[in-house]
């Protein structure tokens, strides 16, 4: 599905106090490394700042014999040094300022490197933990915010959401306290030096400011666009790719990437339009720190020429400049990570917010064990959607170790009687009792763990098939595992694939046919012995063998149970203590198979259209 990309695509401010507080919380645990990174930052901006004050006078000094001459008055960097006690003139001044540069080196190379290591360690953790609390987040969400929502969605906020905040914290919050650092340094240091040259070389500021504000709205709005067509590209390969048998069967191929093309062509033109802000910006930015330069230059060349200013200070005032031009450019940069951070973070806040509805009672209700499995709905009423009501008022009882078979057109709400049983969704009026109590009683795990569920279409795991048996459960044992898989016929399997039970499955069961995978199914639900047996039997069909398997792993399974049973299979039917016929959300008939035949209603028709025929391919 295409992803909606108004809800996806808002990219708001670059600062949120709301969210702020609440990312920085998430760093909480790390904090150690977080202020040990901003005091090494600052020492670091601290050497990079003396780098240009050493150059100057290691100039000064050099040139100082034909300094002396045009008087000592002329503004240097002298007092710098000797503010630190250090006198340049007093001899040895060369070998000084040669023996700080290396130190000062050193000390930026350090700094630098913990900065780093601290930075990304406190990024790595802030990313591992905010991953496992969403993963977390989505076990336990109602399985009404899987239908609202979009797997790829999801998705999104588990990867490229995080990854986002990891950049604020690695390159963003820390590195634009040094960028301030530095900045504010500089201009310190330049002011002390000399005002005017300083209120020159800050002139260049407001233009610049200009073009960089242009460019952040600019490069915001193609970047949302971007953003929006990617996220179609994605889309549609995702549909694609998993629908690819279908595409080649209908021979679909030729339309498939006519249509590619477009959105893949979207997506080149949003670039594009992109890289026109790009193109535009740093090019200017370095046409404006050339003019300042070029000012500095020239005013401060003529104050060297009438002998009010050393050369080595006019040497420092371009270096500083250009240090300070530097993290203005990135700081249009870091504007853009702090700004997908804070659209990221609301994202994934948003989501970890959502409290789930179905959850357990303040006091719940301990089921008896081992439950009896008396299952009752009373007048269930129920709708997805609200105003579209999909169960309209069901009721049966399905006494203890009986079965009870559900038929019906599809979209009949078969399914969404399971659903409810299982608590996935909450009724919208009436009850649904397990064992005499209503389960919204009960702690949903404490209840879940008495049923048994095989669905529709079977989803297995990566994993061996022991592992899909047990369920990654290291508690089972390996006997009973191996029983299961007997019982439900999967011996032949066994016997025949590599590796027996230890055989690994690809993804999703790849390898194994629908035949098989359900019988996997059932040995998955039978290894538990569940008192309460689910059953959504798959409407596909298998080869007569196959059928006859499923059909005694069915009975397998049913047997001595409270069973409720989506029946397709007539044998499944037939055997059932009593049939429910649903028709638009409410039971229009129950008995027996030989009572409703009688009965002649919608069961005798419904048999006679689908139920023999079924019976006769088998
Ligand atoms: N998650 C859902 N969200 C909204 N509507 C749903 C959902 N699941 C099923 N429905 C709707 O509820 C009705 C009954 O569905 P279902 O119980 O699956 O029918 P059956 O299993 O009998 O084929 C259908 O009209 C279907 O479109
Ligand atoms: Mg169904």
């Amino acid at each position: 599905m295409a992803e909606t990309p108004h809800e996806e695509e808002t990219l708001g401010k670059a600062f949120e106090p709301r969210l702020v507080r609440r990312l920085f919380s998430l760093a909480r645990p790390y904090r150690r490394y977080a202020s040990g990174a901003v005091v090494v930052l600052l020492l670091e901006s601290f050497a990079q700042l003396a780098s240009p004050l050493l150059t100057a006078a290691a100039i000064d000094l050099l040139f100082s014999k034909e300094k002396t001459g045009a008087g000592g008055a002329a503004r240097g960097v002298d007092g710098f040094f000797r503010f630190f006690g250090v006198d340049l003139h007093a001899g040895h001044g060369i070998e000084w300022i040669a023996a700080l540069s290396i130190l000062m080196a050193t000390f930026a190379f350090v700094f630098m490197m913990v900065m780093v290591w601290w930075t990304s360690t406190m990024g790595q953790g802030v990313m591992f933990d905010l991953r496992t609390r969403i993963f977390a987040h989505l076990q336990q969400a109602d399985i009404a915010l899987y239908d609202r929502t979009p797997v790829g969605r999801l998705m999104t906020r588990l990867t490229t959401d995080v990854d986002a905040l990891n950049e604020l914290f690695t390159s963003g919050f820390v590195a634009l306290l040094g960028d301030v650092a530095v900045l504010a340094g500089i201009v310190a240091i330049l002011f002390t030096l000399d005002t005017t040259l300083a209120a020159i070389t800050f002139a260049i500021l407001l233009p610049m400011l200009w073009v960089t504000n242009w460019f952040r709205k600019g490069a915001r709005d193609t970047y949302r666009d971007v953003r929006v067509k990617i996220a179609r590209v994605n889309a549609f390969l995702q549909e694609h790719i998993s629908g690819i048998g279908i595409v080649q069967l209908f021979r679909r191929e030729a339309v498939a990437r006519q249509r590619f093309a477009e959105v893949n062509d979207a997506h080149r033109k949003a670039n594009i339009d992109s890289i026109f802000y790009y193109s535009v910006f740093y090019p200017a930015l370095d046409f404006l720190s050339a003019v300042g330069m070029g000012s500095i230059v020239w005013y401060g060349g003529g104050e060297v020429i009438r002998g009010r200013m050393t050369l080595g200070a006019v040497v420092a005032f371009l270096q500083y400049s250009k240090r300070f031009y530097r993290p203005l450019m990135d700081l249009s940069e870091k504007y853009n990570i702090l700004q997908a951070a804070m659209a990221s973070s609301e994202r994934i806040f948003q989501l970890l917010d959502e409290r789930p509805s179905i959850t357990a009672p303040e006091h719940p209700v301990v089921p008896e064990e081992p439950l009896r499995g008396d299952v009752a709905f009373e007048d269930v009423r129920f709708s997805y959607t609200a105003g579209e009501e999909i169960l309209k008022g069901v009721s049966f009882h399905v006494e203890p170790g009986r079965t009870v078979a559900l038929v019906g057109a599809t979209g009949a709400g078969k399914s969404t009687i399971l659903n409810l049983l299982l608590r996935f969704y909450d009724v919208t009026g009436g009850r649904v009792l397990v064992d005499g109590t209503d389960v919204r009683r009960y702690d949903p795990v404490d209840l879940r763990k008495h049923f048994g569920i095989v669905l529709q279409d079977t989803f297995l795991f990566t994993g061996t098939i022991a592992d899909n048996v047990s369920f990654f459960d290291p508690e089972m044992a390996r006997a009973r595992i191996e029983e299961a898989c007997l019982e439900v016929g999967l011996g032949p399997l066994l016997a025949r694939i590599p590796g027996g039970l230890d055989a690994k499955l690809s993804e999703r069961g790849g390898g194994l046919s629908v035949g098989e995978k359900q019988l996997v199914a059932f040995a998955r639900a039978l290894a538990r012995d569940p008192r309460v047996l689910i059953l959504d039997e798959a409407t596909s069909s298998v080869d007569p063998e196959t059928e006859r398997t499923i059909e005694r792993a069915v009975e397998r399974v049913l047997a001595g149970r409270t069973s409720i049973v989506v029946a397709h299979r007539l044998s499944t039917i037939v055997r059932a203590d009593r049939i429910l016929v649903l028709s638009h959300g409410e039971v229009k008939e129950s008995g027996t198979h030989a009572e409703l035949l009688a009965e002649d209603g919608l069961y005798a028709r419904l048999y006679a259209l689908q139920l023999k025929d079924r019976e006769a391919a088998a």
